[in-house]
């Protein structure tokens, strides 16, 4: 999955060739599930009709501060257009547009929009050579990236005046590839190892049959697609579940039983900067496993069950660098016993369920939680989807460790 699904591309076009180049932008953004919306400079339609990016983006095409064929003469309104999106793309960057950046110039909609704009702008220049190693030129380009804007290098070759050399705006694959890796680049979490255990584990009692819980793996798979977002690497250690995750930063282990939890966690603890163990892991499991189907004979049957391996508490032990964050889900005295479960199991940040609250624990779409640090601060948020709460659990990880 590309970082670019679903997030909002402004795609600003301005009076250059390369705008023909436009069309297959669009393509690409929206195959990589981008939302695009476009303005267009007035002079810029000479080179593309707006009709062809309304078609491939899906969304109307914007050039004036209003739109005067419309009945209604409705407002184009550039704080909305520049709050709207996550990321402005201006492609092509004519000379006269970069120079109008710069000084802060508005004298249309793609620039006001630019000016009211809070995300990150990327600019592709497209122009002559020499016009491209004019001083001024030069000057622009960069007084533009000391703004904060980020600049999609030009390539050398043919130009539509026939000369060759560096000016050609990069082509469309190259620039989606640039943008991707400059989000990629400042992730967050960019390069962090992150193992995360979810669902619940089967205890067998025979060939056929075990002890299992209600965990649906809900909330540890939000939590992974969270962090893996975010550019964590992401090893999600499941238990039986009916879960799916699909994200190029997410290695999946499935596991049955907690020995087999066990075993992959201790395997990728020593590398991982970050763990946080979800999993309902079954407290106790049979102490002998049938080897053939238990015959229903008797009228009642006994089974011996021993205490499982505490994951989590093992970790504890054993932690040296790596952030650790364990789950607690209580019906009484919860902050108490979240707390002294923290300090059991050594713990950095725990996440209190509590069965006491409606809409949160097992198998809803829906948590409540309440996080406490080993400094003991406690803080409580409202019931949430859960992947808000996901967010929510990743955000004070990345708090509290940078
Ligand atoms: N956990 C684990 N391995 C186990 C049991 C629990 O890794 N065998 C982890 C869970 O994933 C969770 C945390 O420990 O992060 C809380 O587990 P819980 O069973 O609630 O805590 P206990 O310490 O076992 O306390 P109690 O059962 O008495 O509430």
């Amino acid at each position: 999955m590309s970082v670019l699904s679903g997030k909002k591309i402004l795609l600003g076009i301005t009076a250059g060739i390369a705008a023909y180049k436009t069309a297959s932008l669009v393509r690409l953004f929206i195959k990589l599930g981008a939302e695009v919306q476009v303005i267009m400079t007035p002079k810029s339609k000479d080179f593309i009709t707006p009709l062809t990016l309304s078609t491939l983006s899906k969304n109307p095409v914007h050039s004036t501060f209003y739109d005067k064929d419309e009945e209604n003469e409705l407002w184009n309104n550039h704080v909305d257009l520049g709050l709207w999106a996550d990321l402005i793309l201006i492609a092509p960057a004519t000379c006269n547009t970069l120079s109008k950046m710069c000084n802060g110039v508005c004298d249309n909609l793609l620039l006001a929009t630019y000016l009211s704009a809070k995300c990150p702008v990327y600019f592709a220049p497209a122009m002559d050579l020499d016009m491209y190693i004019h001083p001024s030129t030069v000057n622009s380009l960069e007084k533009l990236q000391s703004f904060g804007n980020i600049m999609i290098p030009v390539t050398s070759g043919e130009l539509a005046s026939g000369l060759v050399g560096e000016g050609r705006m990069a082509e469309p694959e190259d620039i989606v590839s640039f943008i991707e890796k400059d989000i990629l680049n400042k992730l967050p979490l960019k390069g962090k190892k992150l193992l995360l255990t979810a669902g619940p584990t089967y205890e067998a009692i025979d060939p056929v049959r075990f002890i299992g819980n209600h965990s649906s793996g809900k909330m540890g798979f939000a939590i992974a697609k969270a962090a893996a977002n975010l550019g964590a690497e992401v090893i999600l250690i499941s238990g039986p579940t009916n879960q799916i995750v699909n994200h190029s930063f997410i290695k999946r282990i499935d596991v049955q039983s907690g020995e087999q939890m066990y075993t992959e966690a201790h395997k990728y603890f020593s590398t991982s900067d970050i763990a946080i163990l979800s999993a309902a892991v079954a407290d106790y499991k049979p102490k002998n496993v049938a080897t053939q189907k238990i015959k229903k004979n008797d009228a009642t049957i006994e089974i011996e069950l021993e205490k499982t391996k505490d994951i989590l508490a093992s970790l504890g032990l054993i932690k040296d660098h790596q952030f650790l964050v364990g789950f607690a889900l209580e019906t009484n005295n919860e902050i108490e016993n979240a707390t002294s479960k923290l300090h059991r199991k050594n713990l950095d940040m725990i996440v209190l369920n509590s069965l006491q609250d409606k809409g949160a624990g097992f198998a809803t779409n829906t948590n409540k939680i309440t996080i406490i640090d080993k400094d003991l601060n406690i803080k409580p948020f409202d019931l949430k989807s859960k992947a808000e709460v996901a967010q929510d659990i990743i955000k004070e990880i990345i708090i509290k460790l940078f």
